[in-house]
């Protein structure tokens, strides 16, 4: 089998702090990879270092054959990838549907900022709607940004991620801030997404919600790679059951 993402011996240097260290990854096309890890251990940078946000010193990334080394994000987005991130950051004067129609049109504009100068034509405003169906935002698609809690605007965040086609959606954290009931909904919403053949690295601290849902673990602690395999097996891990006991005693919380 072919992998969609291949990430091959990357590396990321913040001064003398080694954010990722030497990590190689694939992630198969309709997969949901659960990525956990200890506060600090270099998820966030890794999915950067993916998008294009951040330079890797060494290594490479490619998607779906195509290597992205030395691509500016936005042509990444158009290769096929996208990121919601951890903090959401929704056009506060915006509908939700306007926030999501806008992320339809950037998908297909050459620039990112072309699609910033109109709030979404009947089209794409269509398809805004649908997605935001699909995260369970039907009631909201009128409302502002401001006017909403938080549960709410991390569904808007994935809404405006799945507006721009990715072949791999990458997820940072997207249960962060949640009561349990909100994320084992939320978990919910993002196990369906993938059974439709949506593929999808998610990186979560909400282990209860990440093991029931994911099928295989990556285990990140330090920048370095601790484990990788199916989920059942991967808790069973001395090393991962260390780095969160040791250092992430409120993991289960
Ligand atoms: N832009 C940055 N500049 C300097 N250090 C950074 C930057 N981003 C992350 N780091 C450092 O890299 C390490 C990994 O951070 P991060 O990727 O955010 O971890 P995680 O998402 O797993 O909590 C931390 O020590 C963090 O302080
Ligand atoms: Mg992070």
């Amino acid at each position: 089998m072919s992998a969609l993402l291949n990430i091959d011996g990357v590396t990321v240097r913040f001064g003398g702090v080694v954010a990722v260290n030497d990590v190689s990854l694939t992630v198969a096309k309709g997969e949901l990879l659960g990525f956990i890890g200890p506060n600090g251990a270099g998820k966030t940078t890794l999915m950067r270092a993916i998008i294009g946000m951040v330079t890797p010193q060494k290594g490479s990334v490619s998607l779906d054959g195509q290597p992205l080394n030395g691509m500016p994000i936005h042509r990444r987005i158009r290769a096929g990838l996208a990121l919601a991130q951890q903090i959401v950051k929704p056009f506060r004067t915006m509908t939700l549907a306007e926030n999501v129609a806008l992320a339809v049109g950037a998908g297909k504009t050459r620039s990112p900022w072309t699609a910033l100068a109109h709030r979404g034509n009947a089209t794409e405003l269509k398809t805004a709607h649908e997605l935001l169906a699909r995260v369970g935002l039907t009631d909201a698609v009128d409302r502002l940004p401001s006017e909403l809690p938080l549960g709410f605007l991390k569904r808007l965040e994935l809404a405006r991620a799945l507006a721009l086609q990715p072949k791999l959606l990458l997820l940072d954290e997207p249960l962060a801030g949640l009561n349990q009931a909100e994320a084992n909904a939320m978990a919910d919403t993002i196990a369906a997404i993938n059974s439709e053949g949506q593929s999808l690295i998610l990186i979560e601290h909400n282990l209860k919600e990440v093991v029931r849902i994911c099928p295989r673990l990556y285990v990140q602690d330090n920048g370095t790679k601790l484990a990788d395999g199916p989920t059942q097996e991967v808790m069973k891990d001395r090393r991962v059951l260390d780095a969160y006991l040791g250092s992430h005693a409120d993991a289960e919380a």
